[in-house]
């Protein structure tokens, strides 16, 4: 078996460990329609692609530690010329088999048939309670024909249990393939940072540096944005998921990128903030000094045995400090926190979990105490200060709106900064866009 057949084979393993005998009854994601009859280009559900490497559509799987000669059967769209012809060429069971490591491949329309089975054995099961509702309520009712059979004997499952409860703690830690794959991504999603600094002139729209983004991470093997780009010039930047991206650019205004790549399934997540016309004036640097200050910290700060929330208490009084420091908030930062004053200008947590989906899956909190960092964990440090310009601020630091994102390895003795290479420092940001 293949080294990249194993790492999924292994994922399994472990989640059948974790299941106690239960079973995992998992369908692919759905596709999703756009309108009429065209749908979003089709993207797997994380869980599922995580323990079975498949990401083609119209899948399901069981992974069944009760069937002990075949544990794990892939149910695939069969072969149809006539419909390949249209969609794409399929595999057929025995290439499936091959290609993905399963016990047994099947037409997907045996899927309930077989479902039905696994659950009259099984003690407990477990599915992906993602936006596939239908199959969900297929399950439970399959789950409820079991258990009413089985009434007078006893035994059987009792509900139907998300597989996320353990998949989900399993993806917050990275082996090497997905580290691997993550720095690809951050490399991708850095390098069009830097082409769009380079590229930025004032007149420009907003879109046309969305375009210049995007066309690089496809360029470069990517399968475009990891999440909606936003593009905020100005008082635009204010607006936390700005995706409108129609503005025109207009010279002394600052623009905020938040745009980064997928690639081989995996996300990137960078921000950066930086002069329309490549020089940053004196309220402009001000501000952003006060949220690269707090974001270098953290940075810092990132190594085994902290937590998120340690991060982010830090991050929260260095960038009152600052805005005391810079005349934007009054009075003392302990007052400011204490009285949450601070939330008109930051309003949202210094970062989350960062993998196969932006916003990564995996508990925030364990016995209800903020889970402490481990080397193999990925996070987002993403401080910002938003002052739109219908606020009372001093008039200099109205419509100035200013993130910066990176995306942070633990490792055994500190951390890797994955998207280095996206320059933020005043400096770097003023050269790089003078000299082109
Ligand atoms: N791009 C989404 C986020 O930063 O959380
Ligand atoms: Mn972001
Ligand atoms: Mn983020």
């Amino acid at each position: 078996m293949s080294v990249k057949l194993n790492i999924y084979k292994e994922r399994r393993e472990r989640l059948i460990k974790s299941m106690n005998q239960g079973v995992a009854i998992l369908k692919g994601a759905p596709e999703q329609i756009r309108s009429n009859d065209t749908g979003y280009p089709y993207r797997q559900d994380s869980d599922f692609f995580y323990l079975t490497g498949y990401a083609e559509i119209g899948a399901a799987c069981i992974i069944d530690p009760n069937n002990q000669e075949r544990p794990f059967t892939l149910f695939v769209l069969p072969q149809d010329p006539k419909k390949e012809v249209w969609t794409g060429w399929r595999l057929s069971f025995k290439e499936t088999i091959e290609q993905y490591g399963c016990d047994q491949a099947l037409d997907v329309s045996e899927f309930e048939e077989r479902s039905l089975e696994a659950i009259k054995t099984a003690s407990r099961v477990y599915t992906n309670l993602n936006h596939d509702k239908e199959h969900q309520y297929k399950l439970l009712d399959q789950l409820n024909s079991v258990r009413s059979s089985v009434q007078r004997t006893g035994g059987g499952p009792e509900g139907l249990e998300s597989v996320g409860s353990i998949v989900h703690n399993m993806r917050l830690y990275k082996d090497a393939h997905e580290v691997d794959l993550m720095q690809q991504a951050a490399d991708i999603s850095a390098q069009a940072h830097v082409l769009a600094m380079k590229s930025c002139k004032p007149g420009m729209y907003e879109y046309q540096l969305q375009s210049i983004l995007e066309s690089h991470f496809v360029h470069e093997g990517g399968s475009g944005p990891a999440y909606t780009s936003i593009v905020g010039g100005g008082d635009n930047a204010t607006v936390l998921h700005y995706v409108k991206n129609r503005d025109k650019l207009t010279d002394g205004d600052l623009v905020l990128i938040d745009a980064a790549a997928e690639y081989e399934m995996y996300a990137a997540d960078i921000t950066r903030t930086f002069p329309v016309n490549g020089k940053f004036s004196d309220p402009q640097k001000a501000l952003y000094e006060v949220v690269l200050n707090a974001q270098k910290a953290v940075i810092e700060a990132s190594k085994p045995g902290t937590t998120l929330q340690e991060l982010h208490d830090l991050d929260l009084r260095l960038l009152v400090e600052g805005m005391v420091g810079i005349g934007l908030l009054k009075g003392t930062p302990e007052e400011i926190i204490e009285q949450n004053s601070y939330e008109e200008y930051f309003m949202h947590k210094t970062g989350h979990w960062l993998g196969l989906d932006v916003h990564d899956l995996g508990n925030y909190m364990v016995d209800n105490k903020p889970r402490v960092l481990e080397p193999g964990m990925v996070y987002t440090v993403e401080p910002g200060i938003y002052v739109n310009s219908r606020s009372k601020a001093p008039v200099r630091f109205r419509g100035i709106g200013v993130r910066i994102e990176d995306n942070i390895l633990i490792t055994k003795d500190g951390n890797i900064n994955l998207t280095v290479d996206a320059p933020k420092e005043v400096a770097e940001i003023e050269t790089l866009m003078i000299e082109s």
